[in-house]
């Protein structure tokens, strides 16, 4: 069989896939004796780390305790979360704060102390932040320091499309072992191969499987689908995050307001009437319930009243106080010609996180031997039915250190990577009809967003199913026919997450959390999250 060749095989210690907060994290502490290549698809900066706004949960105030903070997050997680898990991250919050200020994060403090911020869901202040800019911060403090690290290599421009496994070994094994991926060259349009004794994959989550996100443009979920078609169990993809509060407006589209203006005093209204509607969902907790509570009475009233937004306003504060807390947010909206201290803001929800994804243990170790696997992409069982503000970035940096420290200890055990078959493109032409690729896109995402959303039926989901199985079988022929691009491999997973979403919502029957169905109201009294085995 003919095959393209001149592609580059090149072979590092560890491989790391996606350059965030928890792909960098792992990179970092890696690179202190190997030699790590960080690949991520278009820019350095592409992925929701450096978007993040709120800030990093820990517990670092005298009146606050660890306890505390595990309550809020199985709380908010509706009882589903591994306790665990929760311990685990939540005992390891300082000491990640104290690296990122060791990294030169530059937190806000009060004189010598850092300053916190309160998020819905929190029963104290506890959220470390950079003004409403935190992620920005964070991706640029990681990879000043991972620039500066001869052991690190780092790669943007290359979209991974599937793990290199023992099947495509010069001599094929079917064992499931992982030894790197196949990745497309954005620049050459080439595929690498990219080898190495362990990879950890970093890749974040699948928001862009829905019409409104806050997630940025490369949210396609490629890496639960990567791990998912080489063997490795995914579990509670239902459980889609939608944030109550993103920007309302026709130009920008996924503009998100932080959680942290409700925590500051922010209150919604109905923007006709005025009403503090919240009194009505939830009148203890008000606007700072947990995100699934205000984005479904949201939802509610914008269904119920006919809305395209509701208020949410600060203005009651000075407007140093607003402007000093939010100067980003103040800047942008400024531009759209909205003075938040004056006025409300218009808003809507929109998917914001994903909650479910690889199944991975305290270690950071997949279901396949050579891969680990850290932050959003994950589902290690913190969040549970639902994350608590601010919880996933300081996920990131726990698990981005424990998959580099189980790597290192096991280092003597990981072989060296075998002869891998190149890409195969023996059968493939150049594609004679993008529009499919568009086209496709636009459905998937527009249906999850109709039939997949906030509020679900078995009706709706079956629905979705359907048009899945369509699409899946254009989406394959075309794969199978044409030469990659980025906009292929990206609408392939797409494609699959949705799957794996809807799959995942046929099979919960009760509602929790983040699950909301009118067929099944009620929370049953079993807590099982929702597995799917390959
Ligand atoms: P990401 O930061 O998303 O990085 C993924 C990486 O994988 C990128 O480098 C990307 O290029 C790469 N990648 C993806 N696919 C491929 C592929 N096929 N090939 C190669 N590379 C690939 N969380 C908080 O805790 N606090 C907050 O205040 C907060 N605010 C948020 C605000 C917004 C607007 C959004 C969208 C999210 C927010 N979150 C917040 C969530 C948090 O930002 C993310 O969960 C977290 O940053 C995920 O980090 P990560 O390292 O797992 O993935
Ligand atoms: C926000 O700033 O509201 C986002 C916080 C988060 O997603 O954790």
């Amino acid at each position: 069989m003919a095959r393209r060749m001149g592609e580059t095989n090149m072979q590092y210690d560890v491989l790391v896939i996606g350059s965030g907060a928890a792909g960098l994290t792992a990179a970092l502490e890696l690179a202190e004796t190997k030699r790590v290549l960080v690949l991520a698809k278009g820019s350095l900066t592409g992925g929701s780390t450096a978007w993040a706004q709120g800030g990093i949960a820990a517990v670092l105030d005298a009146g606050d305790t660890f306890e505390n903070h595990v309550r809020d997050t199985m709380v908010a997680g509706a009882g589903l979360n591994d306790r665990e898990t929760v311990e685990f991250v939540i005992e390891g919050a300082p000491a990640s704060i104290d690296r990122l200020c060791e990294l030169g994060v530059p937190f806000n403090r009060d004189e010598d102390a850092l300053h916190l911020t309160r998020e819905g869901g929190h029963s104290h202040r506890r959220i470390v932040h950079v003004d409403d800019a935190t992620g920005w911060a964070v991706q640029d403090a990681l990879l000043k320091a991972a620039e500066a690290n001869s052991n690190i290599t780092m790669l943007g421009g290359r979209t991974c499309i599937d793990f290199i496994t023992d099947r495509h070994r010069e001599q094929f094994s079917a064992a499931g072992r992982v030894w790197g991926v196949y990745a497309l060259n954005e620049e050459t349009g080439r595929v690498e191969r990219h080898t190495a004794r362990a990879t950890v994959l970093a890749a974040g989550g699948a928001g862009r499987v829905y019409q409104f996100s806050t997630a940025p443009r490369g949210a396609t979920g490629d890496g639960i689908a990567m791990a998912w078609r080489a063997g490795a169990r995914v579990s509670n993809m239902e459980m889609m995050q939608f944030h109550p509060t993103c920007l309302y407006n026709l130009e920008v589209k996924n503009f998100l307001i932080t959680e942290a203006v409700r925590g500051e005093g922010g209150r919604l209204y109905h923007p006709e009437t005025g009403h503090r509607f919240m009194e009505d969902y939830d009148p203890e907790r008000m606007e700072l319930a947990p995100r699934d509570v205000v984005a479904r009475a949201i939802d509610d009233q914008i269904k119920r009243f006919g809305l395209d937004y509701v208020h949410l306003d600060i203005s009651h504060e000075s407007a140093d106080f607003i402007r000093s807390h939010f100067p980003t947010i103040d800047e942008k909206l400024s531009g759209l010609g909205i003075d938040m201290t004056s006025g409300p803001i218009p808003v809507v929800p929109a998917q914001h996180y994903t909650c479910g994804g690889v199944v991975v243990d305290l270690h950071a170790r997949t279901d396949l031997p050579g891969l680990w696997a850290a932050g959003e992409v994950t589902e290690s069982g913190l969040h549970g039915a639902n994350r608590l503000a601010s919880n996933s970035l300081l996920e990131c940096f726990v698990f981005g250190e424990a998959a580099a420290s189980d790597i290192l200890n096991r280092w003597d055990e990981l072989q060296e990577p075998p002869a891998i078959l190149p890409w195969d493109e023996s059968r493939v032409t150049d594609s004679d009809e993008e529009v499919v690729i568009k086209q496709n896109w636009t459905e998937i995402r527009r249906f999850m967003w109709n039939y997949v959303g906030i509020v679900r039926t078995t009706k709706r989901l079956e629905r979705a199913k359907n048009r899945i199985a369509l699409l899946k079988q254009e989406v394959e022929d075309y794969y199978g026919a044409f030469r990659v691009t980025t906009d292929l491999i990206e609408l392939r997973n797409l494609l699959q997450a949705a799957e794996l979403i809807v799959k995942s919502a046929l099979a919960r029957h009760e509602s929790r959390g983040l699950h909301y169905t009118l067929d099944y109201p009620e929370t049953g009294e079993l807590v099982k999250d929702t597995v799917l085995v390959p």
